[in-house]
Formats: C-alpha cells, sequence, structure tokens
C-alpha cells in the first residue's frame, strides 16, 4: 500500500483556518506590477537593478525522444547513448550511476547508495531504498568515548565510517525489475571509461588535487587517484588529464559478468574485508552478502492539480517536501511574488517546523516506527502552525518535534531521466562527504562512503550538515541511517511533468522545495527554476543562509525586522538536474549551472 493522500485542496481544515487568519501579509508589495509572464517564462522585476536572482542564464536543453541530466558531462553522455541504443530510463540510469561511479568519484559511486524513484509511462510509481546499512558489528555508542564525548572526525573519515554499500544490489534490482537492454550492454560504457581513461575537467581536477593529503594518509602505500604512480605523489592533476582507473575497471568487469555476486561476494567482497580489516573498519563479508536493497511504497500525495511522487524513509526528504509544499499551499506565493518577503517568510516557517519533526520522528522504518501519514496531515499540520506570526520569527529553541498521539518517542549526486515512452527516474546517489570517507578498497579501486556520520552519534550532537537527530536515528547494527535526499517525480493533471532532485546534504530538501514551487508557483521554466538563487534554514542552527543576490534588499531589511537572522553564503545551495514535459510532449532538461552539470537529450 503506498502512503496515498487525498487532494490537499480538497481538505479545507487547514487551508480554511490558514486563510481566514494569516494569508494577509503585513507589507508585500503584491508582486503582480513585479512579475511578467510571457509563455510560461519567467521574467524578474524588481526597483532594485542589483539583484539578478539567477545564478547564470543557461537555457534548458530539448529533446522529444529522451533526456539525462546528470553531475558530468560524460555520465549524460553514456545515458543519452543508451537511450539511443533503444534502452529505457532504466537502462539508462543504471548506466548512468555506473558512468558516475567513474568520471565523478567524488560522489557518484559503486561504495556507497542511494534512492530511486521511477514512474512508468503508465502511470505506476516506485521507489528503492538501496541506502548503506550499519555493519553488523556497530553499535549504538561507537564514535563516543568513555566519557560520552564525540570522537571527532571518526564518523566523517576513515574505515569506520562507512556503512555498507548498497549501490550495486540497488542497480542489480532496478535493472532486473525493469531493464530491457543486458546487464552487460549498461555496464559497458563504465568499464570503459575505466580503462581507457577520461579527461578531467577542470573541478574534476581541482576537487581530486585538494584530497591529495588524504588520499596520502588514509591510503598510504596507494596510488589511487593520484597523479603519478609514485604513493607520496602531490603533483596536481589539470584540466584535461586522462583519469586510467584500471582496478575499478577490472571490479566493474566482475559485477558485468556476476552481477550481484560480483561485488557482494568473491574477490571484491574479499577486497572489501580486507581493506576493513587493514584499516579497523567493522565492514565484514557476511556485512556484504547480506545487503540487500528494499522496494518501498512510494509517497504520493496531492497538491493543487499536481501529484507529488517521492521518496518515503529512510529518507527524510519525501515526508519533509510534502510538509513544507502543504504548510505553505494555502498562501498566495505566485501573488506576492518570487522570494518577496511573505513568500520568504512562510517558507522558512514551514522549514524550520519541518526540520524539528524529521530530528525528532524520522529513521530507518524497520527499527522504528514512522508516523509518515500523521506528519503529512491537514490536522496535524495546523497544530504545528499555531505559533506562526507575521510580526516576528518563531524562535527556533521553543519549537520541538509535534505531537502525534499514539507515537512512542523512541527516538551525494542527483540524475534524472525520461525515455521515449515517458517512463521516468529519479535517483540520488551519494557517498556522503565529498569522496566520503577517503578510503579507497585496494586492488579493488574504488572510494567508500562515510554514510554513518548521517546516523544521530549522540542525541542533540549536529552531524557534518548541522542536522541533529535522536533515538529513532541512531545507530543499530543493520540499520538504515536518515537520509535528506529526495528524488522526487511530479505528475500534473495525471501525466508525467517533472523529475526533479539535488545532492547538497541538509540543503537537498529545501532545494528541491523551492525548484519544484518556482516553476509551479512562480512561472519559471525548469532551467530558470534551477538557475534561480535559493535559501535554506533547518530549525537549528535558528538562521537562514541564501546564496547571494537570492534576496533583495526590501525583503532583506523587512526580514531582519521581524527577527530573522540572514546569512548570505560564499558558495552556493543545490545542483539541480531535472526535467520538465512541456504542454506540447517535448522534454526540458535542466542542469545546474553551479558546476560541471549537464542535460543531454534528442
Ligand atoms: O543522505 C544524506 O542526506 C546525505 N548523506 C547526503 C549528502 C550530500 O548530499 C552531500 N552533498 N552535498
Amino acid at each position: 500500500m503506498s502512503i496515498r493522500l487525498v487532494p490537499y485542496y480538497c481538505l479545507l481544515g487547514f487551508a480554511l483556518a490558514v486563510a481566514s487568519c494569516k494569508t494577509q501579509s503585513p507589507t508585500t508589495t503584491t508582486a503582480d506590477t513585479k512579475v511578467k509572464q510571457s509563455q510560461g517564462v519567467y521574467q524578474y522585476r524588481d526597483e532594485d537593478p542589483t539583484i539578478k536572482p539567477f545564478f547564470s542564464d543557461r537555457v534548458g536543453v530539448t529533446g522529444r525522444n529522451g533526456m539525462v541530466a546528470s553531475a558530468h558531462p560524460e555520465a549524460s553522455q553514456v545515458g543519452l547513448a543508451i537511450l539511443k541504443a533503444g534502452g529505457n530510463a532504466v537502462d539508462a540510469a543504471v548506466a548512468v550511476q555506473f558512468a558516475l561511479a567513474v568520471v565523478y568519484p567524488g560522489a557518484g559511486n559503486i561504495g556507497g547508495g542511494g534512492f530511486m524513484v521511477y514512474r512508468d509511462n503508465a502511470g505506476k510509481a516506485y521507489s528503492l531504498d538501496y541506502r548503506e546499512k550499519a555493519p553488523g558489528r556497530a553499535t549504538q555508542n561507537m564514535y563516543l568515548d568513555s566519557l560520552g564525548n564525540v570522537r571527532p572526525g571518526l564518523s566523517i573519515s576513515g574505515h569506520l565510517a562507512s556503512g555498507v554499500p548498497g549501490s550495486v544490489d540497488g542497480m542489480v534490482e532496478a535493472h532486473k525489475r525493469f531493464g530491457k537492454l543486458t546487464w552487460a550492454q549498461v555496464l559497458q560504457p563504465a568499464i570503459d571509461l575505466a580503462s581507457k581513461g577520461f579527461p578531467l575537467t577542470e573541478r574534476d581536477a581541482l576537487g581530486l588535487s585538494r584530497i591529495k593529503t588524504d588520499l596520502n594518509t588514509i591510503n598510504p602505500g596507494k596510488v589511487y587517484f593520484l597523479k603519478s604512480a609514485v604513493p607520496t605523489d602531490t603533483v596536481s592533476w589539470h584540466k584535461g588529464d586522462l583519469l586510467i582507473q584500471t582496478d575499478l575497471a577490472k571490479t566493474l568487469q566482475r559485477i558485468q559478468a556476476q552481477g550481484r555476486a560480483g561485488f557482494y561476494e568473491g574477490e571484491t567482497a574479499r577486497l572489501l574485508a580486507e581493506e576493513m580489516v587493514r584499516g579497523k573498519g567493522l565492514i565484514t563479508e557476511e556485512d556484504l552478502k547480506n545487503y540487500h536493497s528494499i522496494w518501498r511504497d512510494p509517497i504520493l500525495a496531492a497538491y493543487k492539480n499536481y501529484n507529488v511522487i517521492t521518496m518515503p524513509p529512510t529518507s527524510s526528504g519525501g515526508i519533509a517536501l510534502v510538509q513544507m509544499m502543504r504548510f505553505t499551499e494555502p498562501y498566495p506565493l505566485r501573488k506576492w511574488g518570487w522570494n518577496r518577503d511573505s513568500t520568504v517568510q512562510v517558507m522558512i516557517e514551514a522549514e524550520r517546523r519541518v526540520y524539528a519533526d524529521r530530528a525528532k520522528f524520522l529513521g530507518d522504518p524497520d527499527f522504528v516506527k514512522v508516523p509518515a501519514t500523521q506528519l503529512m496531515s491537514p490536522e496535524y499540520l495546523r497544530t504545528r502552525w499555531t505559533d506562526f506570526s507575521w510580526a516576528k520569527a518563531t524562535d527556533s529553541r521553543a519549537v520541538r518535534g509535534g505531537t502525534i498521539p499514539g507515537y512512542e518517542s523512541l527516538e551525494t549526486t542527483h540524475f534524472s531521466v525520461v525515455d521515449k515512452e515517458g517512463n521516468a527516474v529519479s535517483i540520488t546517489t551519494t557517498l556522503n562527504g565529498g569522496y566520503g570517507s577517503r578510503v579507497v578498497i585496494g586492488g579493488a579501486g574504488f572510494f567508500m562512503n562515510n554514510e554513518m556520520d548521517d546516523f544521530s552519534i549522540k542525541p542533540g550532537s549536529p552531524n557534518m550538515y548541522g542536522l541533529i537527530g535522536n533515538q529513532a536515528n541512531a545507530i543499530a547494527p543493520h540499520k538504515r541511517m536518515l537520509s535528506s535526499m529526495t528524488p522526487t517525480i511530479l505528475e500534473k493533471d495525471g501525466k508525467l511533468f517533472m523529475v526533479v532532485g539535488t545532492p547538497g546534504g541538509s540543503t537537498i530538501m529545501t532545494s528541491v522545495y523551492q525548484t519544484i514551487l518556482n516553476v509551479i508557483e512562480h512561472g519559471m521554466t525548469m532551467q530558470q527554476s534551477v538557475n534561480a538563487l535559493k535559501f535554506h534554514h533547518q530549525w537549528l542552527p535558528d538562521k537562514t543562509i541564501f546564496e547571494n543576490g537570492a534576496f533583495s534588499s526590501t525583503t532583506i531589511e523587512t526580514l531582519k525586522s521581524r527577527g530573522y537572522i540572514l546569512e548570505q553564503l560564499s558558495n552556493t545551495l543545490g545542483r539541480m538536474d531535472c526535467v520538465l514535459v512541456r504542454p506540447d510532449g517535448s522534454y526540458e532538461g535542466a542542469s545546474d549551472p553551479r558546476a560541471d552539470n549537464t542535460a543531454r537529450g534528442y
């Protein structure tokens, strides 16, 4: 049974309650005069000429037969070639996941995990959880010292930071159920890229050069991902250098020949377990053999004339996205205008409450009872909104996870693919931090994840994204750590409309939320929405971070006068890869100009 919710606009309870007393923003200028929409293309107007709300002027890629948007041009090219060879969206997605493991080692992976949301062209939706699991020997307090203090860094770098990888099993499962081409065909492009090499982009080169010291310290005597064959090499990589990965090619060939067993048993499993022994990690051959991804019922939630298909726990992303959309659904965001003070204020207040709920209620549903349906229900959301005030920012210290009767208190890279038939895949996959734990499996040539840091390693202690958790996300053997990844597909009037997702740790869900609203509330094209500057609030710390230019000076002044703490970022938010189906049925592929992301279609 899917978690299916009745159309929200039919549930007037919450909407009316909010509309009656709280939709009247005290100050926002009606933005009708500010927003001009011609043929669905959004044009930003503001009296402040210095504001440019788009990161770049990139335009989307158009195609009628298929579209792939991913973090790396080589991987998008692989996906496109698979589609052109007669593969469907799942074939292309599997090929892209393996290609990213070669060309995008910072996040693409076989040593990590992820989530897939799939909608077939008949409208049936599926989700696959191939998230990593804690090793069998993991314990709740494994990262604490004898006084109960967090031992810094242990869950982030080195062998102890890794969960049991899920990506290979996930791809095997997805392909077994929906693939059309052979397994050998979808693996071959990644094998070719690893054995023949590919030219590094400038960003690839910078990324690998930056981790030289860690590579040498964490992997003494190994030469993986270093420019020369000297283990202590400190030479930097440059754009255009060829990265050849011979051991990874052999690992991929074992996976190609033996499927699941090529990774979870035999040579690869032995090499992985030996590496763990060498570095005092916990993962054993038995952990590997016992790893299985899980088909879960996706979250299906109506929003106006759209239907949101998104990831249920073990990711918190889907529930959070639906909560945020529903909190702000009753408000006239379009009328107020994109990133106007009132629009931003209600969105921040939604985000604040959603992250508090995440910390309290969410964890691996195979271990804790997650009250998913209640968390997204209008009755519950109404109780969470009673302390909202236009006059003043809610104090995060006063916001705790809500109360659900009967609930016992327990406590990245994204790519989107659509094929000719309209089958759509939305996948977010990760090692967690860039290049994961930075451990490379000797003899097998791939990075391991540092996903254990996504557990709440101590109640109330923030992880590397500042996220706080409790018992629901405590470490236990074989448990999956809570994620924020939000691969999502939207239907409009029952038809495929949008495929969306991004990396970004704790900022994933708020970036996905804004990217969807930019299109469906503010009339942006898919690419404009990706280009649009973003902001983020996650309950704690109690501040709103924003990309330079996301807010006009008026919005900043008004929000500050109401007690909001705003912090302009020097870096960026989100790396979205999305596909939109236009009214004429063609696809708009949108890739994030903030990095090497590329859309390819035909
Ligand atoms: O699953 C999660 O929520 C995190 N491990 C995602 C990490 C991530 O997005 C890193 N990218 N910026």
